[in-house]
């Protein structure tokens, strides 16, 4: 096992965390990087991690020489760049765009359920705003169904930046809003999803009980 050179500020509730931890064990490169545990919440920043990250974004990755890169899609285009096997980001041609926008639609279902999740843990019950959360739920639910009728064929083909960044969408869903019920509106997601959640990538980064 080789010292780790990096140090990856994480939190292991953290769906956009996971992506990274997932694209490291698939590209071998886990033994590289040292876990930073850390708690942030949007009103309370972790101290180390807005040292070179004022926006206090996790995950957040300190290189070899003390730079420091956020956010996820930074970090996962630059250990991308780290390994000899094949890139998980195509590098260039259509299918780079294809594969990210599909990562983004992905990554769009996090932001929306990350927002609901603090909105419902955090926030008073009587300051939550019902039309806001509502519309986060229709963009999940839309998204959903965007990948279910039009990507199914391009996230089975191999598990690369757009499956990883579904693969952890869908299991955030899982953790924090299983009353969403996604897998009753999308079969297919979910026969594909019962497949990559047995990956070890995914196995050995799940959320907390
Ligand atoms: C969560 O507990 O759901 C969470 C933690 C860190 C980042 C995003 C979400």
């Amino acid at each position: 096992m080789s010292t780790p050179s990096m140090t990856l500020f994480h939190n292991p509730a953290s769906p956009f965390v996971r992506k990274v931890r997932v694209l490291l064990i698939e590209t071998g490169q886990q033994d590289r990087v040292a876990l930073h545990d850390c708690v942030p919440t949007p009103v309370s920043p972790d101290a180390q991690v807005v040292q070179g990250n004022p926006v206090g974004k996790i995950p957040a990755l300190r290189l070899a020489d003390g730079n420091m890169l956020h956010d996820s899609r930074v970090i996962l285009d630059y250990l991308d760049h780290q390994h000899v096997g094949n890139p998980l980001i195509p590098r260039d041609g259509s299918a780079r765009w294809r594969r990210l926008t599909l990562a983004s639609m992905a990554d769009g279902i996090l932001d929306a359920a990350v927002l609901t999740r603090y909105e419902l843990a955090l926030r008073p019950v009587e300051k939550h705003w019902a039309a806001w959360l509502d519309e986060q739920r229709h963009k999940i639910r839309r998204t959903l169904a965007e990948l279910e009728q039009g990507a199914m064929a391009e996230l089975a083909s191999h598990f690369d930046i757009a499956a990883i960044s579904a693969a952890c969408a869908l299991g955030y869903l899982d953790f924090r809003h299983p009353d969403l019920q996604w897998r009753a509106d999308n079969p297919r997601l979910a026969q594909w999803y019962a497949e990559v959640s047995q990956r070890p990538s995914m196995l050995q980064t799940q959320p907390p009980a």
